[in-house]
């Protein structure tokens, strides 16, 4: 660029913004660690207090919590009395910070940069390279994302996700076969199972670790009629009358396959439903998207990169609907509808069906 075009009070502004990128970025890692304390609950209960007594009450290291109620404090999650040397969280505030709060519960994401930031390394060597890298490079995904989507499969999944298919909620109680591929750890198998105990579910995941904790859960909750196994989602095996699968296409080292066996795994009035990301295939349709940064971020380490990681599509965290809609139709889906769910701006459902045979 030359001198002549430039635009000194543009530069100006995203030098601040730069700077507000770099603060924001470091609260994020903040909010981890008061997630993961359990500072942001432990302070959601208390009056206006010092550090000492935050401490006391979270059973943690008192220096270590003085320096993060102070970045807290920069950053304007945390009120600060220097009079009496107290802190508070507002209430306002703690409703996007506690464990109480559910789907509301933000801190909880904020986990994610971190495990990010783990692979950047290999990541950075991909882009030099090629190539992506593999499912054992982020050890705590499973257990985090199980987390955060438990969350919102509590919220939404029986009551506002089932019927979005119309006469499932019915065919379910009745029952029927259901398979959910790329299960991870089950919960919302579990979930399933144990609200329509006619019915008999299967989850499939090629994490080992994913399906042993499934199934720990569906013994934990008595269940029956839930069972899960490791096996690649490209090769099914029975036939169903639903297939649902959350989440899991488009990090799939072969989408294709898979949605081909899901195609031939159902049964003549059987339904797929796919819950994946809300987004347009069109890049500049995504400018403003409010999760946009985010969603080509996780993309960049994680859903792109494992795939590719297997030498498979890479399709990428944003695949979008168009795309989906495409390969849903050349998998043999000639009747697809698109559903959203109020208040989730991360997903969106895939009611698809094979009228023709
Ligand atoms: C983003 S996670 C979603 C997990 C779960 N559906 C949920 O919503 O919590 C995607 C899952 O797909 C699994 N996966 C990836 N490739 C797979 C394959 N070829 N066959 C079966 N599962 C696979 C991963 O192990 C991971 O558990």
């Amino acid at each position: 660029m030359t001198e002549q075009t430039l635009d000194p009070e543009r530069q100006e502004r995203f030098a601040e913004r730069m700077l507000q990128v770099l603060n924001d970025s470091c609260l994020g890692y903040l909010c981890s660690l008061g997630h993961r304390t359990g500072l942001f609950d432990a302070m959601a209960g208390l009056p206006p207090s010092t550090s000492v007594r935050i401490a006391e009450a979270t059973r943690l290291d008192e220096r270590y919590v003085r320096e993060w109620l102070g970045g807290m404090t920069v950053g304007g999650f945390i009120e600060y009395d220097p009079a009496r040397s107290t802190y508070r969280l507002p209430p306002e505030h703690a409703a996007s910070l506690v464990r109480a709060a559910g789907p509301g519960n933000l801190a909880s994401s904020m986990q994610d940069l971190a495990m990010l930031g783990n692979v950047e390394d290999k990541v950075l060597d991909a882009f030099r390279r090629g190539g992506g890298v593999p499912y054992s490079a982020y050890p705590r995904f499973q257990e985090l994302l199980a987390a955060e989507t438990a969350r919102v499969y509590d919220a939404v999944l029986v009551d506002t996700v089932v019927p979005l298919v119309p006469g499932l909620p019915e065919r379910l109680s009745e029952g029927i076969d259901a398979l959910d591929i790329g299960t991870g750890q089950g919960h919302a198998v579990n979930l399933l199972a144990a609200s329509f105990p006619a019915s008999q579910f299967l989850g499939v995941d090629i994490s080992d670790t994913g399906i042993a904790a499934a199934r720990e859960e569906a013994e934990l909750l008595g269940l029956d009629n839930a069972r899960f196994v490791v096996s690649d989602s490209a090769a099914l095996s029975g036939t169903y009358d639903l297939i649902t699968a959350f989440d899991v296409i488009h990090d799939l080292a072969r989408p294709e396959r898979t949605l081909s066996a899901v195609a031939g795994a159902l049964r003549d009035d059987g339904v797929f439903l796919m819950g994946d990301i809300a987004a347009s295939s069109k890049l500049e349709e995504n400018i403003g998207h409010p999760l946009g940064p985010t969603l080509y971020t996780f993309s960049v380490f994680y859903c792109m990169t494992v795939s590719l990681g297997e030498g498979g599509a890479g399709l990428g965290t944003v695949w979008g609907k168009q795309r989906a809609l495409q390969m849903l139709g050349e998998a043999g889906f000639d009747d697809v509808e698109v559903r959203e769910v109020e208040g989730d701006i991360l997903n969106v459902y895939y009611v698809a069906r094979r009228r023709r045979r």
